[in-house]
């Protein structure tokens, strides 16, 4: 298998990125999440009292991050290309926990390299396991320097995620972040908060 190897982060670089991003992010995320939480069923009151989530994902464009908003957390929905598919198997030497073994996730529900349902489309929580900042979404290559194979940055520690929200070792964050329970009710809907028969709406990972 290929390896790579991820460099020290050059600290007065990843401060201007993580600055620089976390504008362009904001703002993107701001103007993307309309649409979805219009989109989104059922009740705002249902929402807010903690009921699963419908997000649209009709107008997602490949590459693009948008955050939904479940039981008052962040929760990630990417469309990954094929090009950051292929960067997931590359990461495994360089993971904490590869295979996602270790506690927090829902056993037997994604598993593997892509962690999803629907290889393209990434769900995850938007919450780092170190303390609870929410990571930037850094997908260049080579964004964090030689080697960075594009992921998630917590900006408040430095801990460092793959695409699929595995942590790298080195970071301070113990654990990779979880997934939340959710199924496809279409092609294009998604049911984030429960599993597809209602199981797992009590599911809560202990960074909660
Ligand atoms: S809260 Fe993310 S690295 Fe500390």
């Amino acid at each position: 298998m290929e390896s790579i190897s991820l460099p020290d982060i050059d600290h007065g670089r990843r401060r201007f990125l993580v600055a620089a991003t976390g504008a362009v992010g904001g703002v993107g995320i701001a103007l993307a999440a309309w649409p979805f939480i219009d989109s989104m069923e059922p009740s705002q009151a249902a929402i807010g009292a903690g009921a699963p989530i419908d997000v649209d994902l009709g107008r997602l464009e490949p590459g693009q991050l948008i955050l939904a908003v479940w039981r008052s957390r962040p929760i990630w929905v990417l469309h990954r290309t094929d090009a950051q598919l292929a960067t997931l198997p590359k990461n495994h030497p360089l993971l904490r926990d590869p295979d996602s073994k270790e506690k927090q996730q829902l056993p037997g529900f994604v598993n593997g390299d892509y962690r999803s349902l629907n290889p393209h489309i990434f769900i995850a929580v938007a919450i780092c396991t170190h303390l609870g900042c929410v990571p930037n979404f850094m997908p260049q290559p080579e964004a964090l320097g030689s080697g960075w194979p594009g992921g998630f940055l917590c900006p408040c520690h430095g801990s460092r995620y793959d695409l699929s929200a595995r942590v790298f070792d080195g970071s301070p964050a113990p654990l990779n972040i979880p997934i939340p329970p959710y199924w496809y009710k279409s092609e294009k809907i998604v049911r984030i908060g429960e599993l597809k028969g209602g199981g797992a709406q009590e599911w809560s990972p202990s960074i909660w």
